[in-house]
């Protein structure tokens, strides 16, 4: 009798919890529909394309997906999941590796906003309205053909200018121009409570602050003003080998790091990367193959390395260079992989860090042989002459421009499933470097998104020192946290709401 009325009790709270799950997507659904912001059939085509993560290994299921195409609609999708007590999450080119733009776990209303993606030069400000659904690669074709600029950004054509500037934003021109966040001008946000405001240096100051660096955790930006750059007629791409091997490699990437902290120009942008069979420095030089020849000089004369491909191209051509695909890519667009990624921001890499650091490289990354495809790139991000060093730490709140490397570590398999077990081999690189250094040393990069992070260890290494001030922020503008993922900042008093 007591084990059957158990029984009926589970029973019935399953029936109950999943009709719940089901009244509040009809309840969504009709609310959305009443308010006309458009939204996709669940099933349809454009639900699949617009659910499909640029992660394979990272799913989730929304519980609905509105597409604004217009601010009235964003305003008026937020109210009705508000309503209903829906997060909100606002997705822009999908590229996040945590799957952050679906909300990072399922049940979220998502905004897919790529079908907002216009892009007006002003050319007589040089200042450029952008709407915050386009891609990068549209976002660079139309800055060219309106007026021969850009702003500085990552190589990927379809990320979002979203995700990527609100984190920071790091390419092939950001030794010499700082990250993309840097060009953020004003950005009009839609809030919690569906108001609009605009936030610049002189308009919400502290909201400013906090969306560049942290800027999916307050609302839903729906354009930027951006600051542009004129673009040079031509620049040098190039890829250099590096002969690279276990017994050297500690001391050439000290050389490599009295380089970067001294010499390296401000014209040259490179980054060290590795995969199971080759090591190279590939970057972007701001001059021609002659000037790139002698800023090479000092640094190859003490680690090695020869040039292998040197080429000056025009902008657009650079761009596509590392693009590796047509740069100008609005919706639809679709393109995925299957892996896991991490990320160190590092003050240096020498001594017992670089040889933890080769150690592991050498005996366990190169001894690798099954079907997966890893790679790290070592972006020389800081440095004497770095415009993201030399950029002001207290206009936003990317937390590591102090660091001199931003690394990525990629592991990817060329056919899903992502290995159950296959973590362990990126997770135990990282923790073999991070185990020489102080907890408050070294970061991580939210644009490269770790899915084993919990929360506040998330939060404490995205964010560093930034941190409290941005609860602070949190708590003036989502103090309910309809903005939450799994690693969003947690207000200064509401911590724990969720
Ligand atoms: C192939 C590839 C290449 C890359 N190359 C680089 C590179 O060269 N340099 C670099 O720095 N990074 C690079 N990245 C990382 C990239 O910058 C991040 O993944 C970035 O966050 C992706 O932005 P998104 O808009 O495409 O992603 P999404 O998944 O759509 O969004 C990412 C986060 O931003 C939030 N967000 C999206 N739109 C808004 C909005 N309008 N308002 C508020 N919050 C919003 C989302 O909710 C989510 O939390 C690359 C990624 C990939 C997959
Ligand atoms: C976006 O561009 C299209 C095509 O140029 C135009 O019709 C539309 O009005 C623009 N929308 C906004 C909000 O500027
Ligand atoms: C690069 O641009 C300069 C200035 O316009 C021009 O003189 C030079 O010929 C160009 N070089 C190449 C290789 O395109
Ligand atoms: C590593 O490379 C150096 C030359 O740069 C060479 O002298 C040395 O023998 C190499 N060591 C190994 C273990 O291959
Ligand atoms: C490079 O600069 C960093 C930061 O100032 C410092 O910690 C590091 O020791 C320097 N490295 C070398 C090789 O000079
Ligand atoms: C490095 O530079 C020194 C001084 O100019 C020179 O004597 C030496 O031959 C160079 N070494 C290499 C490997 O290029
Ligand atoms: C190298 O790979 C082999 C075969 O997978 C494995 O047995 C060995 O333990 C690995 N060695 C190291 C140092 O990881
Ligand atoms: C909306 O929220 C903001 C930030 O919390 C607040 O300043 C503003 O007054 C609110 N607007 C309305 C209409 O409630």
């Amino acid at each position: 009798m007591r084990c059957f009325s158990t029984l009926c009790l589970g029973l019935s709270a399953i029936t109950l919890s999943q009709a719940a799950a089901f009244n509040k997507r009809a309840a969504l659904d009709d609310c959305l529909q009443s308010s006309s912001a458009p939204s996709d059939v669940l099933g349809s085509d454009d639900w699949k394309l617009d659910v499909a993560p640029f992660n394979t290994r990272v799913n989730f299921t929304p519980v609905a997906i509105a597409v604004p195409t217009k601010i009235e609609h964003v305003q008026s999708a937020i109210a009705c999941a508000v309503k209903l007590g829906i997060k909100v999450t606002p997705k822009c080119g999908g590229h996040s590796y945590a799957s952050l733009g679906l909300g990072g776990e399922d049940g979220h209303l998502v905004l897919e906003l790529d079908r907002m993606s216009n892009v007006s030069l002003n050319t007589e400000t040089n200042v450029a309205t952008i709407q915050a659904g386009a891609r990068l690669g549209h976002v660079a074709s139309e800055l060219f053909n309106q007026g021969k600029r850009d702003f500085s950004h990552g190589t990927c054509p379809g990320v979002g200018v979203s995700g990527h500037a609100l984190h920071g934003g790091y390419g092939m021109s950001s030794h010499t121009h700082g990250l993309a966040t840097d060009w953020i001008k004003s950005a009009t946000i839609v809030l919690a409570n569906s108001s609009i405001i605009t936030a610049s240096a002189s308009s919400n100051a502290d909201l400013f602050w906090a969306l560049r660096g942290a800027g999916s955790n307050f609302g839903v930006v729906v354009s930027y003003e951006f600051n542009t750059f004129a673009v040079p007629a031509n620049v040098t791409w190039f890829a250099a080998s590096l002969p690279w091997n276990k017994s050297n490699a500690v001391a050439n990437l000290e050389a490599l790091e009295e380089y970067v902290n001294t010499t390296m120009p401000a014209e040259l942008n490179m980054r060290v990367f590795a995969s199971g069979f080759l090591t190279q420095l590939e970057g972007q030089f701001f001059g021609d193959v002659a000037g790139l020849k002698s800023a090479l000089a000092p640094l190859f004369n003490k680690t090695g390395g020869t040039i292998q491909q040197a080429q000056t191209v025009g902008w657009l051509e650079a761009l596509a260079h590392y693009g590796n695909m047509k740069l100008d890519q609005t919706h639809p667009y679709s393109m995925q992989e299957t892996f896991y990624s991490k990320s160190l921001e590092l003050p240096s890499l020498h001594g017992a860090t670089a040889s933890a650091f080769v150690d592991y490289w050498f005996t366990t990354a190169k001894n690798i042989t099954t079907s997966r495809m890893w790679y790290f790139q070592i972006d020389l991000h800081g440095g004497a002459h770095s415009a993201v060093t030399n950029g002001d730490f207290s206009l936003s709140s990317y937390a590591h421009r102090d660091k001199l490397y931003l690394i990525e570590f990629y592991d990817r398999v060329s056919r899903p499933p992502y290995p159950a077990d296959g973590h362990t081999f990126l997770d135990g690189w990282v923790s073999a470097v991070t185990d020489t250094l102080k907890e408050d040393e070294w970061g991580m990069y939210i644009n490269y998104a770790d899915t084993s992070l919990d929360r506040e260890t998330a939060q404490r290494v995205y964010w560093g020192k930034g941190l409290e001030r941005l609860r602070g922020v949190k708590e003036r503008f989502d103090p309910d946290e309809v903005f939450y993922y799994p690693q969003s900042v947690n207000p200064k008093t509401g911590a724990g709401t969720k």
